[in-house]
Order: C-alpha cells, then structure tokens, then sequence
C-alpha cells in the first residue's frame, strides 16, 4: 500500500496497438469512468501518433483535463530537435498534453538496443522539458535464474538515473518490471516484486536522500491483471502498476487501478 505521501499512480502502456477511432474509444471509456478508481492517478500511453487525438478526448489543456487522466509518451528522443528521421522531441510530447514519458522500457533496451546511458540522457531530456520520467528497469529470466537480480536492477537505476540532482529525482517515477513478466502472464510474486521494489527505494535513497526517496513512486509492471493487482497493491513499496495488455480494456485498466486505491 502506498505511503499517503505517495498517490498511486497507474499507467496504460498501449505499445504499438489500436487504431485512431479505438485510442479514442477507449480514452472516453477511461476518462468517462475515472471516478471508480478516486485518488489513483490515472496515466494513458498511447502510440505517438495518437498522442494528439487522446489529449482531445481527455479535453487537456496544459496536461490537464476535467477528468484528471494524465497523457504519457512510450519513448523520445534526448535532443531537442534536428536531423533525427523518425524520432519524437520531449518538447513535442509536451507540446500536446503529455505530462510523462515511460523511458527504457525493456523493449526499447532489447529490440532498439537502448543502453542506460542513453536513457540516462533521455530522462535529463525530459526533466528538462518539464515531463515527468516513468523510468523502467528490470532483469531478464536468466539473470534472476543466475542470482543476478539485484546487480543487474542497482546497474540499471544507478546509470540510467546518475547526475539527477535530488530535488529532480524526487518528480520521477520508477517502473520495476521484471522482463520474464512483460507479456507472458507470469507475474512476479507479491514477495519477489516487493523485494526489488525495497531495492530500488533504497537505491534512490543513496541517491538523494531517504526524504526525498519516501516520496518517489515505483510502479510494478509485468503481466497485471485485475486478478492479481490487490496483492501487488498490499505491498509497502509498490505505489502503482504500468500496465500492458490489461490496458487496452477499460473494464480491467478501472479494475486495476482500483485495486490501488
Ligand atoms: P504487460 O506489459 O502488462 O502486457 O505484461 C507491461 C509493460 O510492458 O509495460
């Protein structure tokens, strides 16, 4: 259960799925129901070329909107502009509403190659423009089978976080998510989830200060489902969830996100 210095924050990871008329679908399904889940921040990440039509349907302006559901990216680039074919600005994502970005999602580092250092860079890119980082780590199969969860979980928050001075660290939020969970309904275990969880508030902790660590919000991610987010929700340092497939229903995104308030 979140420290009530700590809203729970619960964020709708879409990846490369839905077409225009179903993003806006599902938006007004969402932002129309809000209210289920009272006191629990409510983030949706849709592809980039939707960003702008889901900031019309949660009527944002500024980032924010009647309904209080936040915007999010799924990725960006470090700089501002320039010759970068393909590639989305910070300042682009908050020129059309969004309020975070989810930066270094195992995706990104296992099929684009992305390394801490150049998500280090995109979450200094981000704070910058004024986005909010929903920065991802977490260990592969093989790593946890070879006892290495923990090396490989402090590498990643220790490089993709080094040089944030603490009054920015405290505005980011932290995704654990442990790569043999994303997509494959193997969820971690209420106990592995908050171990690593500790782990990484401890890790900010160095970081900045134990003050400042007690207010960062660490999001679970890996095959959520409403089935088991109330355990993950019981936990001391899980603070929220980022959701995969379970987000492109509004039925099980509200169910989750209940499950949290
Ligand atoms: P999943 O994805 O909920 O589909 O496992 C989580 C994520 O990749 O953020």
């Amino acid at each position: 259960m979140a420290a009530p210095s700590r809203k729970p924050i619960v964020a709708g990871n879409w990846k490369m799925n839905l077409d225009g008329a179903k993003a806006r679908a599902l938006t007004a399904a969402v932002a129309g129901r809000q209210a289920e889940a009272a006191g629990v921040e409510l983030v949706l990440c849709p592809p980039a070329l939707y960003a702008s039509a889901v900031a019309d349907a949660l009527g944002l302006k500024g980032g924010v909107g009647p309904s209080g559901v936040a915007l999010g990216g799924q990725n960006m680039h470090d700089k501002q502009s320039g010759a970068y074919t393909g590639e989305v600005a910070a300042g682009m994502l908050r020129d059309v509403g969004c309020r975070y970005v989810i930066l270094g999602h195992s995706e990104r580092r296992s099929l684009f190659g992305e390394t801490d250092g150049q998500v280090n860079a995109k979450v200094k890119a981000a704070l910058a423009a004024g986005l909010v980082p929903i920065v991802c780590v977490g260990e592969s199969l093989q790593e946890r089978e070879s006892g290495r969860t923990e090396s490989v979980v402090s590498e990643q928050v220790l490089a993709s976080l080094a040089g944030i001075p603490a009054v920015e660290l405290g505005r980011i939020v932290v995704a654990y998510e442990p790569v043999w969970a994303i997509g494959t309904g193997k969820v971690a275990t209420p106990q592995q989830a908050q171990d690593v969880h500790a782990l990484i508030r401890a890790l900010l902790s160095r970081l900045s200060s134990p003050e400042v660590a007690a207010t960062i919000r660490l999001q679970y991610g890996g095959s959520v489902k409403p089935d088991n987010a109330a355990d993950l929700a019981a936990c001391t340092d899980i603070d929220g969830a980022l959701v995969g497939g379970a987000s492109l229903q509004a039925d099980d995104f509200l169910a989750i996100a209940r499950a949290f308030g």
